[in-house]
């Protein structure tokens, strides 16, 4: 073997092996990130999640009825997936995510947090998964203090949570905000002097100075105008790939929730109706709600536009369902056993629906008999 051989053969090799060591990094991030379901690990578990509000009335606030604002819901989130949560107002969206926070307190159910059941503990063990798990609201102002600089309020969050306490949390107030978009002086403000979409960054800020897992994004973006929009998204997505970050993402916005998900679920009066891939979601939805739902979204190419599915009648009171399918006063697909069977959420190859048109949907003491 010459000289040039050898050389050539060990620049060969410094290559495959730089190749080799980029490929191992990358496969190694993204096993991290859970992006190849070599092990679809859950971080979220919700299961026959219930949340009941008493109506009260009378003097002695006597209860005369619920408000079934989540009613069974069932569903989980793998480790660095977005979740995307669909459906109109009142659907109850809000309140599935602030139940699993414990923000509110579940009627019945359970969630799984990274293995631990988060609705048996105690307010002291709850504390340790507060931070890692945390949301972000749709209007950040209202639940930003007026009296206290945003420097002032990251400062406080480090110094409650042990995380860092003097100069070193003034460094880590600078790294945070510079993080999020924002500007070092930005620290000695206070909320008012910020717009809208500087807001909603101190808000991703505040989630995101506890270095959490699990961020519940609710309606993040749906008070914002459409250009600030997308910047907020872009961030949101660049922190979820540098932290490995898991979202359930709320918003009554499909194409806003089609842009960010991995998978999607739908909701209607408290409950879940459909569930599937974001792709499978989209091109083939199963359930009537969410075919009406899609309809209305608007298109970029008007040639391509499918017709418009218009539902009659107004969304019923959660606190008065109908019978059988909830739906089926509304649904333009309604037919006999429609008002008289409850369907179950189900389906195969991970779509599911609960619709009476699929055999799989009956409920399973119907489909023995
Ligand atoms: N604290 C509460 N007390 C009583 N009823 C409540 C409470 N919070 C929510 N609800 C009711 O629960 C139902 C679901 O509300 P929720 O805010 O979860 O809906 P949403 O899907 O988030 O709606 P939106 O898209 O308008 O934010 C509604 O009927 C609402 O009036
Ligand atoms: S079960 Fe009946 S009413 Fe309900 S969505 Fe299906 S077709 Fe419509
Ligand atoms: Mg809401």
């Amino acid at each position: 073997m010459n000289v040039l051989s050898i050389s050539f053969s060990t620049c060969l090799h410094s290559i495959v092996f730089a190749n080799t060591k980029n490929y191992i990094y990358k496969i190694k991030n993204l096993i991290k990130l859970n992006k190849l379901n070599f092990m679809p690990e859950h971080l979220l578990e919700v299961k026959g999640l219930k949340k009941y509000f008493p109506i009260k009335t009378g003097l002695f606030s006597k209860t005369v009825g619920y408000v079934k604002a989540v009613d069974d819901v069932t569903f989980s989130i793998k480790k660095g997936e977005t979740l995307g949560l669909v459906g109109e107002s009142g659907c109850g969206k809000t309140t599935v995510g602030r139940t699993i926070l414990r923000l509110v307190e579940p009627t019945a159910g359970e969630v799984i947090f990274d293995g631990k059941n988060i609705t048996t503990m105690d307010q002291k063990e709850l504390k340790k998964y507060r931070k890692e798990m945390q949301i972000i609201f749709q209007d950040p102002y209202s639940s930003l203090n007026p009296r206290i600089t945003v420097g002032g309020m990251l400062t406080e969050i480090f110094k409650f949570h042990e995380i860092a306490e003097g100069e070193a949390a003034e460094k880590k107030v600078e790294n945070l905000l510079e993080r999020v978009g924002l500007r070092k002086i930005h620290a000695r403000r206070y909320p008012h002097e910020f717009s809208g979409g500087q807001r909603q960054r101190i808000g991703i800020a505040r989630a995101l100075s506890v270095e959490p897992k699990f961020i519940v994004c609710d309606e993040p973006v749906s008070a914002l105008d459409v250009s600030i929009q997308s910047q907020i998204i872009n961030l949101l997505q660049d922190l979820q790939n540098e932290f490995g970050l898991t979202y359930l993402f709320i918003s009554h916005d499909l194409s806003v929730v089609e842009h960010i998900s991995d998978r999607v679920c739908v909701m209607y009066l408290g409950q879940l109706v459909e569930f599937a891939e974001k792709e499978d979601l989209y091109a083939n939805p199963h359930h009537p709600y969410t075919q009406a739902l899609l309809s209305a979204v608007p298109v970029p190419d008007p040639r391509n536009k499918s017709k418009r599915i218009i539902l009659t009648g107004d969304v019923p009171s959660p606190s008065k369902v109908p019978s059988g399918c909830y739906f089926h006063p509304r649904c333009p697909k309604v037919f006999a056993d429609c008002s008289k069977i409850h369907p179950d959420l189900a389906g195969a190859g991970g779509h599911q629906q609960s619709c009476l048109l699929y055999p799989e949907s009956y409920p399973r003491e119907i489909k023995a008999a």
